[in-house]
């Protein structure tokens, strides 16, 4: 598939989940967001946090337990969507801290804004860009968190770069995403679909490792809890479509996809 019609295709899709329009591959398909979120890894207390029109149910962990987050703190979350990780993390940061979300779709960015003026959330800024071109200084920012996000880049090295330019030295990241555990059926890797969908643009455990460890992180981490994020197997979701019609008859996502946190440091 050729890059710049992926990111069209990405932008759409993700315009029309801000504003919950249903059947856009990975769109809101769960029924129940916050039991969603717990199921995952969000506590109640952070969902009390994470504001209800953030949490449009994209994502696949919680990167902010990974994170481990220290007041006064700068964070970037990569893919930010509506904002749900940057509010729960602007808690944790304090207001000598400060949360960066960066995400290139300008319906989420305008969505998370929204949600940041109704709430009164003073230290978080969302801008509009790419994980791949970051909007954001050189050696500024303590932790980069993301969610669901980075398996939707064509250029997954190009983003782990961007990543070790924008951290301070001493840096570090806790990313939450999908990977894949075995080759996809051809008819799911060249969907758009399972593409958006946060599986077609997976890459393979050992893959995601090569391209932290080729960015200058180092002590590189990489564990799983099995497969958990918004695959919706109603055939009449276009991801389930494709997903149902090209698994053999037994077979189930979760042999070939699997949810992995990621954890690196820059030196
Ligand atoms: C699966 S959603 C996850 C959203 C959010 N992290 C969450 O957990 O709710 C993926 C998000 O990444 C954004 N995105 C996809 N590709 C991107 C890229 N190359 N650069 C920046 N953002 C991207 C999409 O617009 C969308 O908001």
């Amino acid at each position: 598939m050729d890059t710049k019609k992926i990111q069209e295709n990405v932008k759409i899709a993700y315009g029309k989940v801000a504003i919950r329009e249903k059947g856009c591959g990975c769109g809101p398909c769960q029924p129940n967001v916050k039991e969603f979120a717990k199921s995952i890894g969000y506590t109640e207390e952070e969902l009390s946090i994470g504001h209800e029109d953030a949490n449009l149910g994209l994502s696949c962990g919680n990167p902010i337990v990974l994170a481990n987050l220290k007041a006064g703190e700068t964070v970037l979350d990569l893919g930010s969507g509506a904002g749900f990780d940057c509010f729960i993390a602007a808690t944790k940061v304090g207001n000598k801290g400060k949360v960066i979300g960066v995400d290139i779709t300008p319906q989420m960015i305008e969505k998370a804004k929204d949600n940041a003026l109704n709430k009164g959330t003073e230290n978080v800024e969302f801008r509009l860009g790419e994980i791949e071109n970051l909007p954001v200084a050189d050696n500024c920012v303590d932790v980069v968190i993301s969610n669901c996000v980075v398996n939707l880049s064509p250029d997954k090295h190009r983003v782990f770069k961007e990543i070790f330019r924008v951290l301070k030295p001493g840096g570090r990241i806790a990313i939450s995403d999908i990977a894949l555990l075995r080759k996809l059926p051809a008819k799911i890797r060249q969907d758009i679909s399972a593409y958006i969908g946060c599986i077609a643009g997976a890459v393979t455990i050992d893959d995601y490792e090569e391209s932290v460890k080729a960015s200058g992180l180092y002590n590189v981490k990489i564990t799983s809890k099995g497969l958990s994020g918004c695959f919706d197997f109603d055939t009449n979701d276009p991801l389930g479509n494709v997903i149902s019609n090209n698994l053999e008859v037994g077979q189930s996502l979760a042999e070939y996809a699997i949810s992995i946190n990621v954890e690196g440091f820059k030196a």
